[in-house]
């Protein structure tokens, strides 16, 4: 049986650090308020001309570095993302130019902060299938490009920032399972309106930014990651004091925490970055591995387990050995 295994992570956040102090001068809101309600210190913001393809290339030169390879060896691009530089080409063929790879297939996936899960799924199947042997999955988003930052319910939640994991066929285990699931019918409750074919009105700006009802968006996620985290268990046979690590998607350290409960599962064994990077959607679960792995936390052999929701609804899981 062939399994994709994780060869290298890499990680890039901009360079601006945007407190919780600096947004008490922007909007009104307090330091105090934006920790107790989602745990978040600071974020950091693109800079001008930093898109989101720059940050993808950042983050996956670092992750061909810890991989060890030469990048000629990659044969897959698949980047998860919501906040593309462009509306064609794919941020994925913006990424493979500007990383020198030549015509070996690449594309995005928008599946809003379960876009990396979506990504490892995808990536995991061609590996298994042995439609590629060495694939870069990217997770990259610039959200200060989509927030209105006169919403104080919004914009003090979402950070920039980009996490990059190079997958090799291996014959050790690897992926085991992945689990991916959609529910359209919330729309409403967390999008941006703007689109292309609905009619792209600039005049309207509010419809380009985030709108969100945060609570109800809340409780939706604490109870379907509750349920992926059991099927994912459930499907591989495995408990839960077999899992090392939990790396959650950090949307909300009080969603996280939440999870983690219903799991049963200590905050000592939760990678939790949220603090230091805010919410970057499909960058957020590459970013919180490339941490726990370079800090030391998180060893070759350990059992770890992904989850994350978002906007759709879309939720999804995996379960990797590291
Ligand atoms: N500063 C101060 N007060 C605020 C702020 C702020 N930044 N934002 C909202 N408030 C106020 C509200 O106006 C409200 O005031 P009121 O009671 O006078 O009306 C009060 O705080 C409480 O608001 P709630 O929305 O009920 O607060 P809640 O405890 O639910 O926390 C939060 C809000 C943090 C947004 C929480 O609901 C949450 O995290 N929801 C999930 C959001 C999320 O994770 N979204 C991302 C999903 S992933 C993706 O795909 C993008």
């Amino acid at each position: 049986m062939t399994f994709a295994r994780i060869a290298g992570t890499g990680g890039y956040l901009p360079e601006r650090v945007l407190t919780n102090k600096d947004l008490e001068q922007m909007v009104d809101t307090t330091d105090e308020w934006i920790r107790e309600r989602s745990g978040i210190k600071r974020r950091h913001i693109a800079a001008e001309g930093e898109n989101t393809s720059d940050m993808g290339v950042n983050a996956a030169k670092k992750a061909i570095e810890a991989a060890d390879l030469d990048a000629s060896e990659i044969d897959l691009i698949i980047v998860a993302t919501t906040t593309p530089d462009k509306v064609f080409p794919s941020t994925a063929c913006i990424v493979q130019r500007k990383l020198g790879l030549k015509t070996i297939p690449a594309f995005d996936v928008h599946a809003a902060c379960s876009g990396f899960i979506y990504a490892l799924d995808i990536a995991n199947r061609f590996i298994a299938t042995g439609g590629a042997r060495t694939a870069l999955i990217i997770g990259s988003e610039t959200y200060s490009r989509i927030l209105d930052w006169t919403d104080r319910s919004t914009c003090v939640l979402f950070g920039d920032g980009a996490g990059a994991v190079v997958l090799r066929a291996s014959n050790e285990a690897g992926v085991f399972s992945t689990h991916i699931h959609s529910e359209g019918e919330f729309e409403e409750l967390l999008h941006v309106p703007a689109g292309i074919s609905s009619g792209y009105d600039v005049v309207q700006q509010e419809a380009a930014f985030i709108q969100m009802k945060g609570s109800e968006v809340f409780r939706k996620a604490v109870a379907t990651l509750g349920s992926i985290a059991r099927e994912t268990l459930v499907g591989n046979n495995v408990e839960q004091d077999d899992i090392a690590w939990l790396v959650p998607h950090q949307a909300n350290l009080r969603i996280i925490t939440a999870a983690a409960k219903k799991l049963g599962l200590p905050m000592e064994r939760v990678i939790v970055t949220v603090d230091e990077h805010a919410n970057t959607s499909s960058a957020s679960i590459p970013l919180a591995l490339d941490v726990a792995i370079r800090d030391g936390r998180i060893k070759r052999g350990e059992l770890l387990l992904f989850e994350a929701f978002g906007a759709g609804f879309t939720w999804g899981s995996a379960l990797v050995r590291y």
